[in-house]
């Protein structure tokens, strides 16, 4: 049969990497011939067809035919007086902003199209190192992962004998806490409970031992989803404390989607800024004279604690987290504790040291105060993000809040079972003397290990440029690089209308094809300049992208030398 050899770009030449290829699309091998076919006539990505051929349902779909769908509905739509308007849409949604996703990714996209259809540019491809994507990047999927996900989705595999024994077992458990069997069947709204056990029995082992109550876990799409049902809570369109609207507390520079969900939300940011000198760590007298300016203005009601960080790459260390709890107690502020990246963790001396973990062996009052905790399947080494898995764990939250909580997730009825099936593998992952254990863990080291040597790499090359700082990588996927800009170049952005890190992205983007985020997006101290980019393309496309960076640089400070 025809494999799905779908080579991603810029793909690991290394031996370890192809190892990794093979064994993950030797996969496809394991399937019936009937399952999965590639159409030969198939050359290129527009006019790709892959047909389910089976005796009942046969079917082929170009994107030529979807693209005619797509014109048929636009003509129609012309002709009706819409009822959603700009003037009578929700204005908080006009308000939010999402960075990660906005023009300059738009631009690039446009130009990746332009490349395609012949346009000459001074550069062949786009790097897009403007989102954390892993997958999208060229980084591998894990084999054992996806063999879970394949049983769970097509249990025939339960009888090959290409899938391994301990993979088998862990479809079977989830399979078995499926309503009917399926994974095509709804879950309870927090999830699987099985699986829900398993987060609970991963927490408990992270931390030491500090008991975790599987009923505290909620399984949802993505940390996303679980930050954005917890965050709810909190709105109050009548006002917060008396007349005052709900703030909560975020750091600056901070992920975008805390930003954007509390401007949807109708709730105040109360922006802290992390210290960058001190590689971005916490600094307790900028969060306390935060709180007091926003003390006046709004109900300050939660801290949001990103470790480690996005955008910055900091791992916060134990005594600034203690020193945060206290504050957070002082002030009675429910704690948002995003340790999305806790398995990135890259420079010598930093560790992860969960909030939970902490708060509970500060002792009282602290072991009692609100916290929800987030972990998702979207990083670390796995980088499954369009799998969508996600946990939060809600501790010490008032028990008919808490219902209330659970009520208002189940308006969404459930996360995908999948999304919550890959959650279940990433917290119980094949045990040493199991099948899988060795290629599974060389997988997951060899993932973290390069992506430790890219950090490294980013920060070193940033930090070798004229003009440019560099704090270390210390986590996550992302540098977060400052640079300095002529008054030449600040001007003319103004002039243009534009911030002046968002012009120089736009220049970079238009003479290199490399599409990065500025430090707008994230947020940064008044007339500093910075931008965001991960260390998640390969080695030589990184390496490439680094060169191109540099010349950029040097070429654009001699256009705008004052
Ligand atoms: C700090 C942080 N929190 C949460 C998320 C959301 O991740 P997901 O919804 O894919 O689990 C991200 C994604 O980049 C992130 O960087």
């Amino acid at each position: 049969m025809a494999s799905l050899a779908v080579q991603a770009p810029g793909r690991a030449t290394s031996l370890m990497g192809r190892r990794l290829h093979n064994a993950v699309f030797s996969l496809s091998a394991a399937l019936p011939a009937s399952a999965v076919t590639k159409s030969s006539s198939a050359t290129d990505s527009s006019s790709a067809a892959y047909s389910t051929s089976c005796s009942c349902f046969s079917r082929s779909v170009t994107s030529a035919q979807i693209g005619h769908g797509l014109r048929m509905v636009s003509t129609t739509a012309s002709t009706w007086q819409h009822t959603v308007t700009m003037d009578n849409l929700n204005p908080a949604i006009k308000t939010m902003e999402y960075a990660v996703r906005g023009p300059l990714v738009i631009r690039a996209t446009e130009i990746e199209k332009e490349l395609q259809s012949g346009v000459k540019k001074p550069f062949t491809d786009v790097i897009k190192a403007n989102i954390g994507d892993a997958h999208a990047m060229g980084n591998l999927p894990v084999t054992f992962l996806r063999q879970v996900l394949a049983i769970v989705s097509y249990p025939e595999l339960l009888n090959s004998a290409d899938m391994p024994e301990d993979a088998k077992d862990r479809a079977r458990a989830i399979l078995g806490g499926c309503k009917g069997g399926s994974a095509g069947s709804y879950s309870d709204s927090p999830g699987v409970e099985i699986i829900r056990r398993h987060v609970a029995e991963y927490i408990e082992k992270r931390d030491g031992g500090i008991p975790a109550d599987w009923q505290n876990v909620i399984l949802c799409a993505g940390a996303s989803e679980g930050i954005r049902a917890v965050m709810k809570l909190l709105t109050n369109p009548n006002g917060g404390d008396g007349e005052k609207r709900p703030g909560v507390m975020i750091p600056i520079p901070q992920y975008p989607l805390y930003s954007a969900s509390l401007a949807e939300y109708n709730m105040d940011q109360v922006g802290y800024y992390l210290d960058e000198e001190k590689n971005w760590s916490l600094d307790m007298s900028e969060i306390e004279r935060a709180y007091n300016d926003a003390a006046s203005k709004c109900a300050v009601r939660a801290i949001v604690i990103i470790n480690p960080g996005n955008p910055t790459g900091n791992v916060l260390s134990r005594a600034n987290i203690e020193s945060v709890v206290k504050f957070a107690a002082e002030k009675k502020l429910f704690v948002f504790a995003d340790e999305v990246y806790q398995d990135n963790v890259y420079a010598d001396g930093c560790k992860f040291h969960s909030f939970k973990k902490v708060m509970n062996e500060m002792g009282a009052p602290y072991n009692n105060m609100e916290l929800a905790s987030f972990m998702s399947c979207s990083k670390g080494y796995m980088g499954e993000c369009g799998i969508r898995g996600g946990y939060a764990e809600v501790v010490n939250m008032d028990a008919d809040v808490k219902a209330m909580l659970m009520k208002s997730i189940s308006a969404k009825l459930c996360p995908t079972v999948i999304g919550q099936t890959c959650m279940d593998v990433v917290v119980n992952p094949p045990r040493p003397g199991e099948p899988s254990y060795e290629e599974f863990a060389a997988q997951k080291n060899y993932i973290l290990s390069s992506l430790a040597d890219r950090a490294k790499l980013v920060a070193d090359t940033f930090n070798s440029m004229e003009g440019f700082t560099c704090q270390v990588v210390q986590g996550a996927m992302y540098a977060f690089p400052r640079f300095h800009l002529p008054a030449k170049a600040i001007a003319k952005a103004k002039e243009m209308g534009q911030s002046p890190d968002v012009f120089y992205a736009f220049h970079l983007l238009e003479n290199t094809g490399i599409c990065i985020i500025p430090g707008s997006g994230f947020g940064q101290r008044p007339d500093t300049y910075h931008f965001r980019t991960t260390i998640l393309p390969q080695k030589d496309a990184l390496l490439s992208m680094l060169g191109r960076m540099k010349t950029f640089h040097e070429n654009f400070i001699k256009e705008y030398a004052d």
